[in-house]
């Protein structure tokens, strides 16, 4: 069998020179470049391994013009792209990056919290404009964050380490998952709650679950409605566990302060979505694990499950 990568996108730190060095026939677009579908469904014929990034669907379709695929390197820790079932039916293994990304995902969170809370990106506008006139009485008032209530829902890796980072602020924790953290209870004073629970208390919600069916728009127009008008919520996970125009309502008719979205349903958004033109959401282009050094993390291990998978031994990170 032929050691045969295909990698959809050229990535940073340049993981496809390690995979070379291995010995292995590398097919990657140019520097900063991507392949089309049509390219990558011929591409794939001869892979071994085939590395992906959330924007790739891995479907039957792509799945079946790879008979020789071994496995799924998905350069992400989501993986809601990928038919697991139609992997595993054919014996591939789908790997992701989890906890290389989890502080920096866990960083961008909270740029997303204090940027909201305290209307920064309004501002930054207001004076990029030109249209700042000097400290006033009224100008742009927030919401405070020290002594709040952080809402967590889903306590994974991500969830537990934007928790962890409200200590200096001195929230009190709340978190839904169907697992007890029972560090964080005991460390942090987090509560497990009921959903309808961590609607109603959350000041700060900020979601952290996979998008999987029953997660999906698991922010809808009742969800809002529970919601206190002076919380805000953030999103860093997947677009789809919100309904976009039920938060466009909830802020329209004051029953949310605000929100701080790094995600969207779909992705990119649609220039005409009115969300994207709202002064009260802060908004980020998924950038919750786009730091310098993740990066160069995330392709590492990459790597590093494909040449296990080669060399068969079990790889580092699978999931499924
Ligand atoms: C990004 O969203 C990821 O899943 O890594
Ligand atoms: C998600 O998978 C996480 O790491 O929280």
């Amino acid at each position: 069998m032929k050691k045969r990568l295909v990698m959809s996108h050229d990535l940073p730190g340049q993981p496809d020179k390690k995979a070379r060095s291995e010995g292995w026939d590398v097919v990657v677009p140019e520097r900063g470049g991507r392949m089309s579908r049509v390219g990558l469904l011929s591409e794939v014929k001869e892979a071994f391994a085939l590395v992906t990034l959330l924007s790739d669907r891995v479907d039957t379709e792509l799945l079946d013009a790879a008979p020789r695929l071994k496995i799924v390197a998905n350069y992400a820790v989501g993986y809601d792209n990928i038919d697991l079932s139609a992997c595993k039916e054919r014996g591939i293994v789908v790997t992701n990056t989890p906890d290389v990304l989890t502080e920096a995902t866990a960083d961008l969170t909270w740029a997303l919290l204090l940027g909201s809370a305290r209307r920064l990106v309004e501002g930054h506008r207001l004076v990029s404009r030109g249209e700042y006139q000097g400290w006033a009485p009224h100008l742009l008032l927030g919401q405070d964050v020290g002594g709040r209530v952080l809402g967590i829902f889903g306590a994974g890796r991500i969830g537990r380490a934007v928790a962890e980072r409200s200590v200096g602020f001195g929230m009190k924790v709340l978190y839904t998952d169907s697992y007890p953290w029972e560090e964080g209870e005991k460390r942090l004073g987090a509560k497990r709650v009921a959903w309808e629970e961590l609607l109603e208390q959350s000041d700060f919600l900020s979601l952290h679950a996979p998008l999987l069916p029953d997660t999906e728009k698991v922010m809808n127009r009742d969800a809002f409605s529970r919601m206190k008008p002076t919380a805000i919520l953030i999103n860093a996970a997947r677009g789809g566990l919100v309904d976009e125009d039920a938060l466009l309502e909830a802020l329209d008719k004051g029953e949310l302060f605000g929100a701080g979205l790094d995600v969207y349903d779909p992705e990119p958004p649609l220039q005409s979505n009115p969300l994207l033109k709202h002064p009260r959401i802060v908004l980020a282009p998924h950038l919750g694990s786009a730091s310098v050094g993740v990066r160069e993390e995330m392709g590492r291990l990459v790597i590093e499950n494909i040449l296990a998978v080669w060399e068969g031994r079990p790889p580092l990170t699978p999931v499924g």
